[in-house]
């Protein structure tokens, strides 16, 4: 599949089989999170690999939107590191575009994922930093779903041309 084919054809994915995420796939989504843009190259991340029942769990019962991790083999943390980047807008971009690597490099290799917004609702970000022990300099952005997909959404119509401007004519 191409990049282009990758893109179009990447859906969010919550139903996922009873397989695990071996560790050689996770370890290639990582890599490909770390080969995201960043302003000023800061690359100020880290990322926080949850394969841990328990509290995969616990993470869906903090986060309203998050069921699927019940079934959910996986889930990777994108963390913004405050060392790194003081401009917290700059960290939420850097690690979304980060995110999106995640979900293109899961798709890529037959994965399902779907992005869990975390960053910047407080009563989402505190409860899971706190879960998980992350230093306090480093803040929760994106929470990512991970699996062997259960469902194959349709493809939706999403170009159009109206969106498109050219120049000084809107
Ligand atoms: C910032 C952000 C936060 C999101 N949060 C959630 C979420 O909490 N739960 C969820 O099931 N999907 C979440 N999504 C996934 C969107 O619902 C999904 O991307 C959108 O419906 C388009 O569908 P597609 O990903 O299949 O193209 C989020 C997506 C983004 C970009």
């Amino acid at each position: 599949m191409d990049a282009f084919e990758n893109i179009i054809t990447r859906r969010s994915i919550r139903k996922f089989i009873d397989k695990p995420v071996d560790d050689q796939m996770t370890g290639k989504i990582l890599e490909a999170a770390m080969y995201a843009p960043s302003a000023r190259n800061t690359q100020a991340w880290s990322f926080v690999v949850i394969n841990n029942r328990e509290l995969l769990d616990k993470l869906s019962v903090i986060h309203p939107y998050a069921q699927m991790l019940k079934k959910a083999p996986l889930a990777i943390l994108v963390c913004g590191d405050k060392n790194l980047e003081k401009n917290e807008a700059y960290l939420s971009i850097n690690c979304s575009a980060a995110t999106q690597n995640i979900l293109l490099c899961a798709h890529s290799l037959g994965l399902g994922s779907v992005w869990l917004g975390v960053y910047p609702r407080n009563e989402r970000m505190e409860p899971i930093a706190n879960l998980l022990n992350l230093p306090a300099d480093n803040i929760p952005v994106s929470l990512i779903a991970i699996g062997w997909p259960d469902e194959q959404p349709p493809h939706p119509e999403r170009f159009f041309k109206g969106k498109i401007h050219y120049n000084d004519i809107w």
